[in-house]
C-alpha cells in the first residue's frame, strides 16, 4: 500500500459501532495476493457473478490495487478469513460544467455478504468512506448504484442520467453531415495505444465522467476476465479524419439472428468521439452495417445528437433512461467553486444536511464570465445582505441531495422546486438558480465504475 488515500486508518468511529457487534472493519493490503484475492471472491459474490477463475483474479486485482479496500470481517465464521463486506474508495477526477474538473471521492464495490444483510454494516461502510474523503479534503463523493433506493439516506443524489437508444437501421437513412474521414478496423493492441488519450479528451468534455483506469479498457476489451466468448464477439474500429488523426473508437458485437439472418441486432458497447466529425463517422458507420436490423446503444448521454441526424426520427427510441451518477456534496465552497456557471447571478443557499458537511447557508457569486465565489455565510452576521440588497440576491432552502442533483447541471431547478424539493425564498430565485447551473450539455458518465 501505498498512497495516503490507501494507508489513511480506517474510520475509528464506524469500527467502534461494527466492533459493538462483534465484527471487524479493516484495510485489505492490496499487495497481500491472498487477502485480496479473497475480498475480491467476496465482491463478486456481493454483486451475483461466477466465482472468478484464480488466473482471472491475479489480473483483476492488479488492475485495482491502487484503491483504498476495506472489509469487514466476522470472526465467528465458518470462513472467518474471508470478508463479509466489501468496499473499494480512491481519490478521482470528475469533470464539472465548463470543461473542468473536481477531485471526487469514487465509492465501488458496496457489498455485504447475504448471511449478514440489514445490520447495518453497509451504512458504517458508508458513513466511514464519507467521513475518510472529507478528512482527505475531497469535496464530492461518487458513485454508480445498482439500486436508486439505497444512496439518499447518505446525502447523495442522481446528477446525470443515462438512457439505452434503439434504432431501427431499416428506417434510419442518415441526413447529418458527411463524416471527413474513414474508419479501420483494429484490434486491442492498437486500440490501447489511442484509447486512452481519447477517452481523457472526452473525459473533459461531459459533466459527470470520471478519469479513467488501466484496467477499465482491459475489462470493456474482455482482456483477463473470465467471459471469452464476450472478448471475441468484440469488435473494434477507429475513426481517423482527413488527416489521419484518430479522433474516436467504438467497440461493438453483433447478436445474430436464429430465424433472420439479414436483420440481426448490433449492440454498440462503447463509442468514443472526440468531435462532432468523428461523431457523425462512428454512427454514420453504425447505423448503416449491413444484415443489421437494429442497433442498441445503452448507457449513452439523455440528449444524443444522432436523433437528430436520421431521416425518420421514430426509428429512433429510448428506451430506457435514469439515474447513472450519484453525486454527494462533502464541501460547498470547494464544490460549487470548482465549475462555471451559464449565466452570472447572486444566489444564497441554505442547505440542511443529516450528515453535518454540508449544512449551512451559502453565498454563491457568479460573475460575467461564469466564474463563482462562494463563502459560508454566518447566519447572524448579514454579511451577505449588505453587499446585495434581498432583490438582486436568489434566496433558496434545499437538501444537500438536492444541491447534488443541481451541481453537474443535468436538472432543472424549476422542476425540483416544482416537485416541493427546494424551496424559494425570493420570487424568481429558482429561475435565476436555473439559468446559471444548467448545462449546455446534458452531464453522462459513460461506464460503470
Ligand atoms: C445494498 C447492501 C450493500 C446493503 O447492505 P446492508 O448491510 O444490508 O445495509 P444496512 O443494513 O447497513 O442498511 C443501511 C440502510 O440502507 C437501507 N437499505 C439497505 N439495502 C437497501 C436496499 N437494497 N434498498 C433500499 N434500502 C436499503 C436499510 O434499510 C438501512 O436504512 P436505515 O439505516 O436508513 O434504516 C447489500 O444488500 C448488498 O450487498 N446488496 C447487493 C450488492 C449491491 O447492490 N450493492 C450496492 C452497490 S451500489
Amino acid at each position: 500500500m501505498s498512497s495516503p488515500h490507501q494507508t489513511r486508518p480506517i474510520d475509528p468511529e464506524s469500527a467502534r459501532r461494527l466492533a459493538a457487534r462483534g465484527l471487524r472493519m479493516d484495510l485489505v493490503d492490496t499487495s497481500d495476493a491472498e487477502a485480496f484475492a479473497r475480498w475480491h471472491v467476496v465482491d463478486a459474490r456481493g454483486f451475483h457473478e461466477s466465482r472468478p477463475r484464480p488466473e482471472s483474479i491475479a489480473a483483476l486485482v492488479e488492475g485495482v490495487a491502487y484503491r483504498r479496500t476495506t472489509g469487514v470481517w466476522d470472526d465467528t465464521a465458518v470462513d472467518a478469513a474471508s470478508p463479509v463486506s466489501t468496499v473499494s474508495s480512491w481519490p478521482v477526477q470528475l469533470t464539472v460544467p465548463g470543461e473542468r474538473s473536481v477531485t471526487a471521492w469514487a465509492i465501488s464495490s458496496v457489498s455485504v455478504a447475504p448471511t449478514h444483510r440489514r445490520r447495518g454494516i453497509a451504512r458504517a461502510m458508508i458513513e466511514a468512506e464519507l467521513r475518510t474523503a472529507h478528512a482527505e479534503g475531497v469535496p464530492v463523493a461518487a458513485l454508480t448504484a445498482t439500486e436508486a433506493t439505497i444512496y439518499a439516506r447518505f446525502g447523495f443524489a442522481p446528477s446525470a442520467m443515462a438512457a439505452t437508444w434503439k434504432i431501427d437501421t431499416r428506417r434510419a437513412s442518415w441526413v447529418g453531415p458527411e463524416a471527413s474521414g474513414r474508419l479501420h478496423f483494429i484490434d486491442a493492441a492498437a486500440l490501447q495505444q489511442i484509447a486512452p488519450t481519447l477517452m481523457e479528451r472526452v473525459r473533459l468534455q461531459f459533466a459527470g465522467e470520471i478519469e479513467h483506469w488501466d484496467h477499465l479498457l482491459d475489462r470493456m476489451l474482455g482482456i483477463g476476465i473470465d467471459d471469452q466468448e464476450r472478448a471475441r464477439a468484440l469488435r473494434i474500429v477507429r475513426y481517423d479524419d482527413a488527416s489521419g488523426e484518430a479522433q474516436g473508437f467504438a467497440l461493438y458485437t453483433i447478436a445474430v439472428s436464429p430465424t433472420d439472418f439479414s436483420s440481426n441486432t448490433l449492440t454498440v458497447e462503447y463509442l468514443v468521439a472526440a468531435n462532432d466529425d468523428a461523431y457523425a463517422g462512428l454512427w454514420r458507420f453504425m447505423f448503416e452495417i449491413d444484415l443489421v436490423g437494429q442497433v442498441n446503444a445503452p448507457l449513452r448521454s439523455i440528449d444524443e445528437p444522432f436523433s437528430w441526424q436520421v431521416s425518420d426520427t421514430r426509428a429512433i427510441t429510448k428506451t430506457a433512461e435514469g439515474d447513472h451518477l450519484w453525486t454527494r456534496i462533502l464541501d460547498v465552497p470547494a464544490a460549487l467553486s470548482a465549475r462555471t456557471y451559464s449565466a452570472p447571478g447572486r444566489f444564497t443557499f441554505t442547505v440542511t444536511d443529516e450528515l453535518g458537511y454540508a449544512d449551512g447557508t451559502f453565498s454563491l457569486d457568479v460573475d460575467a464570465s461564469g466564474l463563482g465565489v462562494v463563502r459560508q455565510v454566518d447566519a447572524d452576521s448579514g454579511e451577505v445582505d449588505a453587499a446585495a440588497p434581498d432583490q438582486l440576491r436568489a434566496r433558496v432552502s434545499l437538501s444537500v441531495n438536492d444541491l447534488s442533483a443541481l451541481y453537474l447541471g443535468g436538472v432543472s431547478a424549476v422542476t425540483l422546486a416544482r416537485a416541493g424539493r427546494i424551496v424559494e425564498h425570493v420570487a424568481g430565485s429558482v429561475a435565476a438558480i436555473d439559468a446559471s447551473f444548467r448545462s449546455p450539455v446534458a452531464p453522462w458518465l459513460g461506464i460503470w465504475f
